[in-house]
């Protein structure tokens, strides 16, 4: 059994320090196996937002692994845009933007979506490369037969259940055909501050759930996304959130956990 703490869009330089405090005491508490952060750790890029998230990231007792989202490449200095856009990021966050993490029984590969600039007015929006999809389905491929493959991205990999013509990663169809040609099990996003979680396929058994506990399972990949951790930048009426990860005999099982004011609880308890 693997326990994951799934973590989006923390944004520091526009946090509420009582929901990072909060997510600190609970994840310390909670000793998940591993830490994944799906991306937009700062607003700006600003070497003090990024200093806060390095500090954050070195309070949690358990191991991290995490991919770079949009907010995270300067929008100011555009030179530093082109020419080193992670620079700040590899300094203060990972010296890789694509790390993978593989252990007896579960296998991350992470895909770096965030792009400095795009052919529309529009930057904010992400795109895998077919490169990187040629890439990610080899380090897939190399993994034992038998460990649960996850993928992270930042941009989503399928839309929400209210919004089918949502904007998606770009190539996010060539990816989820690669993924399940891999038996990938999981994707892990954020980016648009609501959590959800579907099947890639529609099928009998139930389509879609926002709220509560969902299960994916080898073979049937169950796309995720995480609301916005600790960001005071929420997208309509929901709080601060954070996915609880569960991975046994092959299933995923999630649980959104929602910020009340003064703690975390799961999100079926309050439904
Ligand atoms: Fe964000
Ligand atoms: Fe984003």
């Amino acid at each position: 059994m693997r326990r994951l703490a799934h973590l989006s869009d923390l944004h520091f330089g526009r946090t509420d320090p009582d929901v990072v405090e909060g997510l600190v005491t609970e994840l310390n508490r909670d000793r998940p196996d591993l830490v994944v952060v799906s991306g937009d750790f700062t607003m700006r890029a600003r070497t003090v937002e990024y200093e806060a998230a390095r500090d954050f990231l070195a309070r949690l007792d358990a191991p991290w692994i995490a991919v770079p989202g949009n907010h995270d490449i300067s929008p100011f200095h555009l030179v530093q845009r082109f020419l080193r856009p992670f620079s700040r990021y590899r300094r203060y966050i990972a010296p890789r933007t694509q790390p993978t993490f593989l252990d007896d029984e579960i296998g991350i590969v992470c895909l770096n979506t965030a792009r400095t600039w795009a052919p529309e007015t529009d930057w904010s929006q992400g795109k895998i490369r077919r490169s990187q999809i040629a890439r990610a389905e080899a380090r897939l491929a190399a993994m034992p037969e038998h460990v649960f493959r996850i993928v992270v991205g930042h941009h989503p990999f399928m839309p929400p259940p209210w919004d089918e013509e949502a904007r998606l990663v770009g190539r996010a169809d060539l990816a989820l055909a690669a993924f399940r040609r891999q038996g990938v099990g999981l994707t892990l996003a954020g980016h648009l501050h609501r959590h959800y979680a579907r099947f890639a396929e529609v099928d009998a058994e139930g389509d879609t759930v926002d709220r509560g506990v969902m299960r994916g399972r080898r073979g049937r990949l169950l796309a995720v996304q995480a609301g916005s951790a600790t960001s005071t930048r929420l997208r309509g009426s929901e709080p601060n959130a954070y996915n609880r990860i569960v991975i046994a005999d092959g299933a995923a099982t999630v649980t959104v956990r929602l910020w009340h004011g003064n703690g975390w609880r799961d999100a079926a308890a309050t439904a």
